[in-house]
């Protein structure tokens, strides 16, 4: 066959099995997907990602601007359906925002990403931000997941992606309480996993490390991060095949290596890696992340 022919012949193979792959996908997971925190980072890339696959996309987050201009870029270029709500989820009454706006979709995959970062130490945060942040990445994505997962039951096929951390493999001084909300989601998908997919659904904890993205604060130097839409292929790729999946090989390699040190070692070297990631951060005030103060191991025994 000439060489011509045979490109010609191996673009359209490769194109059908593409085809083939994204009506699976969008059989099981479609027609449509709902993905919190559309606007930036994580949630964006994986409506950008969904939206190559021909899902329809309900996209929330607060800024409405931003959810427009996503939506209709992706409808004019993918084809596809999309609705916006924008609410703030950390907010006491969302839901019925969310439920209303979504009650006549037939939605097969929830993205559960919404998520902020209080970085610095707990006792020189305001309490109302670190209940704040406890509200958006832990009662929300519950909330979230509790209503959806009642409708993914009802049809018996679908999935939920549960952004979780590497931080969730330790107690982390400098990033305490979003360390300890990512544990519980971690924790809770993993064990929510077996229950779902009795149902058909499948759930998967998904654990960045540092990922560019605007969760950081300012002046953060995240170490070799990556790409948000490495991590959300990384995702879809595993869905229905992992339930936690660590996103990259150090990140993979560095929950592994939490399995095999005393928690108090784990605590002191993520507060080490963190602490220089933030060495330089500012917060949206223009003041200074307080660094976190690491204590000698004596008195980390408590947490082992
Ligand atoms: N980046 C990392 O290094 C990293 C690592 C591990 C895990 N994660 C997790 O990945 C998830 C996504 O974070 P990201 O890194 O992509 O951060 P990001 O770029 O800051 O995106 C956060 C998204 O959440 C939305 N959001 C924030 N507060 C909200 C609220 N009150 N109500 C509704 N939406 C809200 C933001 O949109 P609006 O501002 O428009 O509301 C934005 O779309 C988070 O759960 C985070 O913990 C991130």
């Amino acid at each position: 066959m000439a060489t011509g022919l045979r490109e010609v012949f191996a673009d359209v193979i490769s194109t059908l099995l593409r085809e083939k792959d994204m009506k699976e996908f969008a059989d099981q997971y479609g027609p449509w997907a709902i993905v919190t925190g559309a606007t930036s980072g994580i949630g964006e890339a994986f409506a950008r990602r969904l939206a190559t696959s021909r899902l329809n996309l309900v996209l929330v987050a607060r800024r409405e601007d931003r959810l427009v201009g996503i939506a209709s870029e992706l409808e004019g270029r993918h084809g596809i359906e999309t609705r916006i709500v924008p609410v703030d989820l950390a907010s006491e009454d969302f839901l019925p925002v969310v439920a209303r706006a979504t009650h006549d979709l037939d939605i097969g995959l929830v993205v559960n990403n919404a998520g902020v970062l209080k970085a610095g130490t707990f006792l020189d945060h305001e309490l109302a931000d670190e209940l704040y942040q406890l509200d958006l990445n832990v009662r929300a994505m519950m909330i979230v997941a509790h209503h959806f997962g009642r409708r993914l039951r009802e049809r018996r096929r679908g999935g939920m992606i549960f952004l979780a951390s590497t931080v969730a493999f330790a107690g982390v001084p400098g990033v305490s309480a979003y360390a300890a909300s990512k544990a519980h989601v971690l924790s809770f998908a993993e064990g929510f996993a077996p229950e779902a997919a009795r149902d058909g659904i499948a759930v998967m904890a998904l654990c960045p490390g540092p990922t560019s993205t605007e969760i950081w604060p300012g002046g953060a130097t995240p170490t070799r991060p990556m790409r948000p839409e490495a991590v959300a292929e990384i995702a879809l790729r595993n869905l229905g095949k992992r339930t936690t999946v660590v996103a990259g090989l150090i990140n993979g390699m560095t929950a592994l290596s939490t399995r095999f040190a005393p928690r108090r070692v784990n605590s002191m070297i993520f507060a080490r890696v963190i602490g220089g990631m933030l060495r330089n951060a500012v917060t949206s005030s223009g003041t200074a992340v307080p660094s976190p103060t690491t204590s000698s191991p004596s008195n980390h025994r408590a947490n082992v």
